[in-house]
């Protein structure tokens, strides 16, 4: 019987090295037991969003002031957010429930803008029972001004903080946008981080031709999606001490074994999971088993890594070599 087991991730002791990812399923309740039953080995819940927060204070402080009557007219000013569902309150009260009904590890994301809130809104989750955070730091730079090296500091002081605050592992959820990833992720790691949850997918916005409006356009994630974090996971690999997690395009057991090949403890999903239903996850499993059992593979443990750039005498040689192949390795069907 191949072993599953074998996978820690933040230092938790998983089932099985298949976690969901955060999204519309694991912010829903009603999914829970469904992703437990169907072999999630954790989840991790919708991110707190700071904004949520001072939206949610906003409002109740207008109520106050200006008596409930108005409060509805008070929300009608504020960004276009589904109230109920939203706010700091809503936040914990689903990471006790989640504790509470599931056997598995339940992972709580933050995502903050002030220095002051990632800290304060981290040791929440930590209280209301979060087993880890995972700080997604999704964060798109505009200002010219500001430096690629300010911008790194400013992660690395963000985890400093969040780690001197609370007890439970942090993860962080990061970008594909750095001109030395391995170089930040050392220092997140060294800051604090048990891990790097690799990659954060860029929701890029378009243009309507008709209204000339910038409108936002959310598209499900491919497999292809997958080369990203394989691609830096294997060059990770053996450079870092923390725990490395895959997001971004694992829709099929063989997405996810490339990933754990490269040298992911844990591949996580949410696209796959919107477009089939939670049951998805066991398909995957059992890819996974299949695979493993033909080959002989005992534990995942055996696999993880075995093809990441460890086994590389020269990463840079090899990075330039590939590029190189890669541009050449193009063949036209027909010449046109
Ligand atoms: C509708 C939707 C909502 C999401 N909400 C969050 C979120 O609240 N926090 C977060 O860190 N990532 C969020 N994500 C990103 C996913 O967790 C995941 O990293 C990303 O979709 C890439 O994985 P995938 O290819 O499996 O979809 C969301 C993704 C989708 C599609």
């Amino acid at each position: 019987m191949t072993d599953l087991t074998t996978t820690t991730y933040l230092g938790l002791h998983l089932r099985s090295p298949l976690v969901a990812s955060a999204g519309p399923l694991t912010g829903n309740p009603a999914m829970w037991e469904r992703l437990e039953a169907a072999g999630a080995a954790a989840i991790v819940l919708p991110s707190l969003f700071e904004e949520e927060i001072e939206q949610e204070a906003f409002a109740r402080s207008f109520a106050i002031e200006h008596g409930a009557d108005v409060y509805g007219e008070a929300l009608s000013y504020l960004p276009d957010l589904p109230m109920p569902d939203v706010g700091p309150a809503h936040h914990l009260t689903l990471v006790e429930q989640a504790r509470e009904r599931l056997s598995i590890p339940v992972i709580a994301s933050l995502n903050g803008t002030s220095p002051g809130g990632w800290v304060r809104y981290a040791r929440h989750l930590a209280d209301a029972g979060a087993n880890a955070i995972e700080l997604n730091v999704y964060d798109i730079v505009v200002d010219p001004a500001m430096s690629s090296a300010e911008v790194e500091e400013r992660y690395v002081e963000l985890v400093e903080a969040v780690r001197a605050e609370v007890d439970v592992p942090i993860a962080v959820k990061l970008g594909p946008w750095f001109s030395a990833l391995g170089n930040l992720a050392v220092r997140l790691q060294a800051a604090g981080a048990d891990g790097l949850v690799l990659f954060n997918r860029l929701y890029q916005p378009d243009i309507d031709l008709d209204t000339l409006e910038v409108v936002p356009r959310l598209a499900l994630s491919t497999s292809a999606e997958t080369r990203l974090p394989l691609h830096w996971i294997a060059n990770l690999y053996g450079n870092v001490d923390c725990s490395l997690a895959a997001t971004s395009g694992v829709h099929d057991g063989a997405d996810a074994l490339k990933l754990l090949l490269a040298g992911a403890d844990v591949v996580m999903t949410t696209s796959s999971l919107l477009k089939h239903g939670p049951e998805h996850l066991a398909v995957v499993e059992r890819f996974i088993r299949e695979w493993m059992e033909e080959r002989d593979y005992e534990s995942v443990g055996e696999l993880r890594g075995s093809v990441s750039r460890r086994n590389v005498a020269d990463p840079q040689v090899y990075e330039r070599q590939n590029y190189y192949q890669v541009l050449h390795s193009w063949v036209p069907e027909r010449p046109r």
